[in-house]
């Protein structure tokens, strides 16, 4: 499908603020997209049709007519399913567990109680849209304090995502996205929205003296907005992931600005996920949160996400918010949580962890900063050991790496032989087409886990690039 698809189907619905959702006419089943997420290319190449496993993919099958899954899926890439594989793919905080496990176990955890049984403010009940506002407010820095009346409580920032594509595009619209970005972004937008992305390709030619590899600058968004625009395509908005995924890169406070005002100027939404902002370990790293910012260029169309997934190592619990002032968007989104939501039981949980300051400011977020800058200088002392260029500022789950030179020429189907090589050593890395990176031989590699599975997952990368892998389990 290629946008002037998506502008023909366009054409035929005026644009209705946010809440058009509700009144959107049923659409005809049109071809899903390929969906690199993360992981991906354990089913090979993006574009191919794939087998359908498991009643998520069915589902998908019968109204796209398309199996969208890759195989396996994202759920199945985990620890118990990969037969020995170790798994520096996916990426999840897993350093941690011994302190969470303590804090949630604690009495004052498990609530029973009539509200917490029954059908609740859709929005998340007031007490934890409280904490989350102060919590926000403070770990954000927020120049005020946050209102609980923006925040809206979801199973994570997946349904985020979904939920915020739902409301605010029509089907065949986009968002703007730099790549190389988090893939299953690809996915949350389409599956329920038919919202679509168009990128913002970023390479690693650094241009200038204060220029990095792979910056997003306003030409590069302008250059882009005006491709999409010149195929009669409508942009909603553009999404930015700061500390960004998978570039381990914070945007400065000036860039950040930078861009809002672009957005501001084309009237776009800007989607801000910032689910790894408490997982900024390098101290001399100024990470600003969009939050913190001393005024919002176009504060209606700016919404915020976070989530537990990442900074607190939970990803199977399911916890996200979204922040914004736009309360339109707001009570749109809400009406989705009957689908989105998450029980009364784990909102109380999350309340209670997320009140507890002295504990995240005096225990958490220490060790878990310390642990992750152990994990981190291990893989980069092994990167550089090899010879491995790699990215990486301080920030994030993972290194991004250049193994360009371990390709014998510079094409995607050579990364894609190069990340099979590796999961025949039974390691599991994530590849750059992935990431819809457009240069060939990037892998991401994810350090945050134990010391053990770690040395061993580096071990085996290291044997696969010297040509003699590791095939016992
Ligand atoms: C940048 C980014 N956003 C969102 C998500 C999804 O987070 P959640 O588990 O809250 O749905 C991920 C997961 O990898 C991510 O990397």
């Amino acid at each position: 499908m290629t946008w002037k698809d998506n502008a023909a189907e366009n054409r035929t619905r005026s644009c209705r603020g946010p809440t058009a959702w509700a009144i959107r006419p049923p659409r005809s089943p049109v071809t899903a997209p390929s969906c690199p997420v993360e992981g991906e290319s354990l089913s090979g190449s993006g574009t191919r049709p794939r087998r359908a496993t498991g009643p998520t993919a069915w589902i998908y099958m019968t109204r796209t007519r398309t199996p969208v899954y890759p195989l396996p899926c994202l759920p199945c890439l985990c620890t118990s399913h990969l037969q020995g594989i170790i798994n520096l793919g996916v990426s999840e905080n897993k350093l941690c567990f011994d302190l969470l496990q303590s804090r949630l176990t604690q009495s004052d955890m498990l609530r029973v109680e009539p509200a917490l049984l029954q059908y609740p403010d859709w929005r998340g009940h007031l007490f934890l849209r409280e904490e989350v506002a102060k919590f926000l407010s403070l770990y954000c820095k927020s120049r005020t304090a946050l209102r609980p009346e923006n925040v809206v409580v979801l199973n994570g920032c997946a349904s985020v995502f979904s939920a915020l594509a739902t409301v605010l595009c029509e089907a065949g619209e986009v968002f703007l996205i730099p790549t190389p970005y988090y893939g299953a972004i690809t996915q949350h937008v389409y599956l329920n929205s038919h919202v679509r992305l168009a990128y913002v390709h970023l390479d690693s030619e650094v241009t200038g003296p204060d220029a990095r590899p792979f910056q997003l600058t306003v030409e590069k968004l302008e250059v882009a907005l005006q491709g999409v625009i010149s195929e009669g395509v409508t942009v909603k908005g553009l999404i930015l992931i700061n500390p960004q995924n998978p570039l381990g890169d914070i945007y400065s406070p000036g860039e950040l600005q930078e861009y809002l005002e672009f957005a501001k100027r084309h009237e776009l939404h800007v989607v801000m996920d910032e689910v790894y902002m408490l997982s900024v370990f390098d101290e001399a790293l100024e990470y600003r949160s969009v939050l913190s910012l001393e005024r919002l260029p176009d504060p209606q169309r700016t919404h915020v996400m976070w989530s537990t997934s990442k900074d607190f190592g939970m990803s199977g619990l399911r916890f996200g918010v979204l922040y914004t002032e736009n309360q339109d968007v707001a009570t749109a989104v809400a009406s989705l949580c009957r689908y989105y939501g998450l029980s009364g039981i784990a909102q109380h949980q999350m309340a209670q962890l997320l009140r507890d300051h002295d504990w995240i400011s005096q225990v958490y977020l220490p060790e878990n900063h310390a642990r992750l800058k152990a994990a981190h200088t291990y893989v980069s002392e092994e990167l550089r050991a090899l010879g491995i260029p790699f990215l990486s500022r301080g920030a994030g789950l993972f290194i991004w790496v250049n193994l360009r030179k371990y390709l014998p020429q510079a094409t995607f189907k050579e990364e894609e032989l190069l990340w099979r090589r590796f999961l025949d050593g039974k390691v599991l890395l994530s590849s750059g087409k992935a990431f819809q990176c457009k240069e060939p031989g990037w892998f991401r590699i994810v350090f945050t886990d134990k010391a053990h599975r770690l040395r061993l997952g580096m071990q085996r990368f290291r044997q696969v690039l010297e040509g003699r892998p590791h095939f016992r389990t």
